[in-house]
C-alpha cells in the first residue's frame, strides 16, 4: 500500500534523480553530473534574472568559433557550466558553443571523471538584452569504447581523442535537456524513460516536479520557423510552408506562427502545445545555422522521448554521425505528424 503523501512531500530533481539511482536507472556518477549541471543552470538563472542590475547585458567584445559576437553572459554562462561540471568529479571533457575545442577536464587531477558533456550555456543569447526568454541546452555521453583517453599521450593526440570521443550520435545520449530562464525557470529533461520537467523554487532553490512524463501532443497547429529566410530556403521548404498557409486545405483554419528566436523557448512551447520548430537549411548555409552536438542532437532526443521526431529534413537527427564539435545540421523537430508531414515534402525534393 502506497505510503499517504503528506502535504509537506515534495518531488525535486534530487529526489527523482535518487529514485532513478536506487531503481538501476542511472548510476550514481550520471547523477552527480544532471546535479551538477542543475546548479550551473540554478547560477545562470539569477544572473540572467540581474542581468540590467549587474552590468552583464550588451556584448563581451569577443567573437566565438562560430563567428558570432558573444555576450557578456554568452561568456559568463560558459564559465559557470565548465566551473560545475568539471568540479562535480565525474566529468572527462566538455564541449561548449563558446569554446573552439573541447576541454579535457584535468585528467591528471581527481577532479576528472569520464562523462563528456556538450552544451550551449546560453541560447538564444540575442533576445538578453530585451528581457525576452532564453535557456541552456546540454547532453550527456559515455566515454566511446573505440576511444580510451590516455592522459600520457601528447597534447595533439588527447585532443584527437577528445574529438572522437565527443562526437557521438544523439541516439547514444545516456542524458539531455535544457533550462529555460523565462517567467519560470524550469528544467527540463530524459535520461532514456521519458520527459520530466522541474520548475525551480526560489523559495528552497530546489528544482520541483511539475512535468511528469510529458508527451508531445500528435499534431499542432503552430509552426516557428523564422520566415525572413523564406526566399533562401529550397522550394519543398517553401512550397511546405505556404500549404500551412492555406485555409481550404486545413477546414478554413491555417497553422499560427511563433517565433522568439530562442530555440528552447520555442522548442518548449512546441513539446507542450505541439506544432513544428525548423530552422532549415538555406542558399547561404546549406546546413543551417543550428548546431548538431548542442542544440539539435539533444531537442530531437527530448522530442522522441517524448513521442514526436527531429529531423534534417531528409534522416533522422539522432543518427547523424557528427563529424566536427560545431558541426551545423537543418532541424525540423516536434509532433511525429507534423514533423512528416514536412518530410513529405524534403524527401521528394
Ligand atoms: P545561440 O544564442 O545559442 O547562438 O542560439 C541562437 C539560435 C537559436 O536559439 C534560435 O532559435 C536561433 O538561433 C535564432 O536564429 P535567427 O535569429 O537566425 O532566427
Ligand atoms: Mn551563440
Ligand atoms: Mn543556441
Ligand atoms: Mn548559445
Amino acid at each position: 500500500q502506497t505510503k499517504q503523501q503528506n502535504e509537506y512531500e515534495i518531488f525535486t530533481l534530487t529526489t527523482w534523480l535518487f529514485k532513478l539511482e536506487k531503481q538501476g536507472t542511472i548510476n550514481n556518477e550520471l547523477a552527480v553530473v544532471i546535479s551538477s549541471i542543475a546548479l550551473a543552470c540554478k547560477q545562470i538563472a539569477s544572473l540572467v534574472n540581474r542581468a540590467g542590475i549587474s552590468n552583464l547585458t550588451g556584448v563581451a567584445g569577443a567573437q566565438n568559433v562560430q563567428g558570432e559576437d558573444q555576450k557578456k553572459l554568452d561568456v559568463v554562462s560558459n564559465e559557470v557550466f565548465k566551473n560545475c561540471l568539471s568540479t562535480s568529479g565525474r566529468t572527462g571533457i566538455l564541449a561548449s558553443e563558446e569554446e573552439d575545442f573541447p576541454v579535457a577536464v584535468d585528467i591528471a587531477d581527481a577532479y576528472s571523471g569520464n562523462y563528456i558533456v556538450c552544451f550551449d550555456p546560453l541560447d538564444g543569447s540575442s533576445n538578453i538584452d530585451a528581457g525576452i526568454s532564453v535557456g541552456s541546452i546540454w547532453g550527456v555521453y559515455e566515454p566511446s569504447e573505440e576511444c580510451p583517453m590516455d592522459a600520457h599521450d601528447d597534447a595533439n593526440k588527447l585532443m584527437e581523442q577528445c574529438v572522437v570521443n565527443v562526437c557521438q550520435p544523439g541516439k547514444d545520449l545516456a542524458a539531455a535537456g535544457y533550462c529555460l530562464y523565462s517567467s519560470s525557470t524550469i528544467m527540463v529533461l530524459s535520461v532514456g524513460t521519458g520527459v520530466f520537467g522541474f520548475t525551480l523554487d526560489p523559495m528552497i532553490g530546489e528544482f520541483v516536479l511539475t512535468h511528469k512524463d510529458v508527451k508531445i501532443p500528435e499534431v499542432g497547429k503552430i509552426y516557428s520557423f523564422n520566415e525572413g529566410n523564406n526566399d533562401l530556403w529550397d522550394e519543398s521548404v517553401q512550397e511546405y510552408i505556404k500549404s500551412l498557409k492555406s485555409p481550404e486545405k486545413w477546414d478554413g483554419k491555417p497553422y499560427s506562427s511563433r517565433y522568439i528566436g530562442s530555440l528552447v523557448g520555442d522548442f518548449h512551447r512546441t513539446l507542450l502545445y505541439g506544432g513544428i520548430y525548423g530552422y532549415p537549411g538555406d542558399k547561404k548555409n546549406k546546413n543551417g545555422k543550428l548546431r548538431l552536438l548542442y542544440e539539435c542532437a539533444p531537442m530531437s532526443y527530448l522530442a522522441e522521448q517524448a513521442g514526436g521526431l527531429g529531423s534534417t529534413g531528409t534522416t533522422r537527427v539522432l543518427d547523424v554521425v557528427p563529424e566536427a564539435v560545431h558541426q551545423r545540421v537543418p532541424l525540423f523537430v516536434g509532433s511525429k505528424k507534423e514533423v512528416e508531414y514536412l518530410e513529405s515534402f524534403t524527401k521528394k525534393s
